[in-house]
């Protein structure tokens, strides 16, 4: 095992008490011959996240779409002395042959967010590239793990989960929102107030992923922590806004994309483990849900071979963050029911 993976593992149970007695030395799963396919490989996440993919001892095959670029970036990622092998593929017409017998897709594909834009002022563009991506991944790999970080994930999911019931091979368990950098962030933000290892530290965060949908956990924290309620607000709003954070200091220039293509890369490592057969990996993730009164909802989940093997729920909530539930709900829904309309209105 990589120590990459080792740490994310140990990460992911650390979090959850139940899994504590699964420390370093739980068995190791050889299978490690996955194909991942990354749509949107040549962007400014794609690229980073097709390296640190390339660099994991889990991925075989490595296959890299984008309408420019691919094969600039396969080329120079191919000569990296690692085992996955990359193959780059140009426009639609390759789109297929990126796809065929992939485990698990990835989705960064399309354009990020200006400063004074919210998530949500990508829909016109971006909703239309996630509905013909997934399109492609129904017709060509029907039964892979679908992992979407384009945004707004709170519309784009419902898109995704929309194309693969139009094609009659929805499965709700292998369609994914990426929402693990409001994860990372909340475990930086708590361990630069804290003083402690953000290694160590593990907040769930749960809801969506665009501003006060975004609901860390902070009650359920490991190692347990607290703050006065002025600073558990203030640390709050910073982890819902540090997207916007870094869409203000990138002055026009984009949003998150390293530390975007790191999420990505961690939730994809621990969803390659649980497919390996690895147990008590628990990711959250903006998932199909039953847990709140929202058809769509991030909640911790633990991942299996087939996916989502079961939702943890939110587990026991704060007043504060009852509150904040309760104050996301009405948003979420628009989003969601926009992606829904979307694929409703359009011809695929
Ligand atoms: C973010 O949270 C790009 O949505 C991404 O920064």
């Amino acid at each position: 095992m990589s120590c990459c993976s080792q740490f994310l593992y140990i990460k992911s149970l650390a979090r959850f008490p139940i899994f504590k007695a699964l420390t370093p030395g739980t068995p190791i799963f050889p299978q490690n011959h996955a194909r991942v396919a990354v749509l949107g490989a040549s962007g400014g996440i794609g690229q980073p996240l097709s390296l640190l993919l390339k660099n994991s001892p889990l991925v075989s095959q490595l296959s890299l779409y984008d309408i420019a670029h691919t094969p600039g970036v396969a080329a120079d990622l191919s000569h990296i002395e690692t085992r996955a092998k990359v193959t780059g593929h140009l426009g639609p017409d390759q789109l297929g042959a990126a796809l065929k017998g992939c485990d698990v897709v990835v989705i960064p594909a399309g354009v990020p967010r200006k400063p004074g834009m919210t998530r949500d002022d990508l829909f016109n563009t971006n909703a239309t590239i996630v509905a013909t991506l997934s399109d492609a991944c129904a017709r060509f790999c029907p039964e892979a793990m679908i992992c979407v970080i384009a945004n707004p994930v709170n519309s784009t999911i419902p898109i995704t989960s929309e194309v693969m019931k139009k094609h009659g091979v929805y499965n709700p368990n292998r369609v994914f929102g990426v929402t693990t950098l409001d994860i990372v962030r909340a475990n930086t933000f708590v361990a630069e107030l804290k003083g402690l290892d953000p290694a160590r530290v593990n907040v769930p965060v749960i809801g969506g992923h665009a501003g006060k949908t975004i609901i860390p956990l902070i009650s359920q924290c490991t190692p347990k922590v607290e703050f006065p309620a002025d600073e558990l607000s203030a640390l709050t709003e910073r982890i819902q806004d540090a997207g916007t954070e870094v869409v203000k200091a990138k002055a026009g220039a984009g949003s998150a994309t390293l530390s975007m293509a790191y999420a990505g890369a961690r939730f994809t490592f621990s969803l390659l483990d649980a497919m390996n057969g690895k147990e008590g990996v628990v990711e959250c993730a903006f998932i199909r849900s039953e847990e709140t009164e929202c058809k769509y909802f991030s909640t911790p989940l633990l991942l299996g071979k087939n996916g989502i093997e079961k939702n943890l729920g939110l587990g026991k909530l704060s007043a504060f963050e009852e509150k904040l539930v309760a104050e996301c709900m009405a948003e979420l829904k628009t989003s969601i029911k926009k992606g829904e309309d979307f694929v409703a209105n359009m011809k695929l």
